[in-house]
């Protein structure tokens, strides 16, 4: 069969890395993909908003299989489109998918059906939202309502920076028309995980746990990212913990979407905060993590291939996943700047070394110009090894990641570090 993977950052290179593993699989496409992509598959140049190109391309393709990478085109309806044509489709409809476009969708979908997450309620106007914000207390979290790239959550300190942030999103719409409303919300103290499952709507398979790195500095400084690294397993999720998301997150949350006449299919992504020992919902995604399905793919034993058909046409029932006992870690490499400016153009040098067994360079910003490649977003490469222990993936990343250099290349030198602390 064919598959088209959409995206083109480190998440989809590893899609279709592992895609392209697949027995059953004879070709694979990615648009509009990067330098690593045309490594395992074949670019195609539609970006993830040209909905008709990616259609047409199915058909002049003959594609079997689209799995969609990123949300953007999720929440445009890309997946209602394709299969209104009769395409089998990986990822969630536009109604679904607004678990995570809208956040005001998704506090009232957990507060009607108690799946626990922040206190919280929504404002258009800037003097209730203060008030609210002030019954909260310090430090308090404010959220634009629609997609903003990561950037539209801003954690404030004082009540100058509630000011300031209200005025930011309500009035002066530096988030686009993701600021018509601003999300009050209680700051949740604790430890952040990621928790992927694969859903056909009414089956779920939990898929192995894993940890993001957001900041951008060491010890979690500085400003929130795309992800600077991530592994998997997460010790911090232990098999109570793993029960407990299952019963009181994943499980209601699949049925609520049901109850609500838009079953979600795909793969569901709940950013988790532990709080005393509890996950409390910060936020869904409708999409793998990036960097965390770098290590996942990694990690992942069965083809992946039968996983995403079966969540695509209902059959997940009965599917169960195998994965390596080893534990797997990505660090990524970022464009000097990231997460502000950065230029892009720039020559990598040392992709063509070899790097120790069980190490795959993942590109991400990355584009190839007269067969060099050169930097095309703020983060370029993840570097991810797969070891017997957390331990030892973190030495194998890091004794890989200096055989790369670009001019600004940033990353940082603690990505794994939280798993040790719960390894004791
Ligand atoms: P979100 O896009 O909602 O996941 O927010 C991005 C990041 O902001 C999260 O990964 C957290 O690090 C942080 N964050 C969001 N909401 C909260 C909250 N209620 N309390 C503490 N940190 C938060
Ligand atoms: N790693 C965070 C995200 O994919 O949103």
């Amino acid at each position: 069969m064919k598959v088209l993977v959409v995206g083109s950052g480190g998440r989809e290179h590893a899609l279709c890395w592992k895609i392209a593993q697949s027995p059953l699989v004879e070709a694979v496409h990615c648009a509009p993909g990067n330098a690593g992509t045309a490594t395992c598959a074949t670019n195609a140049p539609y970006g993830v908003d040209d909905l008709f190109g990616l259609q047409e391309l199915c058909d002049v393709e003959s594609i079997d299989l689209v799995v969609v990478g990123p949300e953007a085109p999720l929440a445009d309806g890309l997946v209602d489109q394709l299969r209104d044509a009769e395409i089998q489709v990986f990822g969630p409809t536009e109604a679904a998918a607004r678990l995570e476009s809208s956040k005001i969708f998704s506090k009232n979908l957990m507060n009607k059906y108690n799946i626990p997450t922040a206190r919280s309620q929504s404002f258009t106007d800037v003097a209730a939202a203060k008030d609210y914000a002030a019954s909260l207390g310090l430090p308090v979290v404010l959220k634009a309502d629609g997609l903003a790239a990561g950037k539209g959550v801003l954690i404030c300190q004082s009540a100058e920076d509630v000011a300031d942030g209200l005025d930011r999103i309500l009035v002066k719409r530096e988030f686009g028309s993701a600021g018509k409303e601003a999300l009050v919300e209680e700051f949740l103290d604790g430890e952040e995980v990621s928790f992927f499952a694969l859903t056909d709507g009414k089956a779920i398979v939990p898929l192995a746990t894993s940890q993001d790195h957001k900041r951008i500095f060491d010890n979690d400084e500085g400003p929130n990212t795309g992800g600077m690294g991530a592994y998997s397993p997460a010790p911090i999720v232990t098999p109570e913990l793993h029960d407990e998301i299952m019963t009181t997150v994943i499980e209601p949350t699949v049925k609520a979407m049901e109850a609500e006449g838009c079953p979600y299919q795909g793969v569901v992504y709940a950013g988790l905060m532990i709080v005393d020992g509890k996950p409390k919902v910060l936020e869904y995604n409708v999409r793998f993590g990036d960097p965390e399905c770098q290590p996942l793919m990694m990690r992942l034993k069965s083809d992946i291939v039968p996983l995403l058909q079966a969540c695509a046409d209902g059959t997940l029932e009965g599917h169960i996943v195998e994965w390596h006992d080893e534990a797997a870690v990505c660090v990524v490499l970022t464009s000097g700047g990231y997460p502000g400016a950065y230029e892009k153009g720039i020559q990598v040098h040392g992709l063509d070394q070899t790097f120790d067994e069980g190490v795959v360079v993942f590109h991400a910003g990355t584009k190839n110009v007269h067969n060099h490649v050169q930097t095309n977003g703020g983060r370029v490469l993840g570097v991810t090894a797969l070891a017997t222990t957390i331990d030892e993936a973190i030495k194998k990343a890091y004794a890989n990641v200096p055989k790369i250099t670009f001019d600004g290349m940033h990353y940082r030198k603690d990505i794994g570090a939280k798993a040790a602390r719960h390894l004791g």
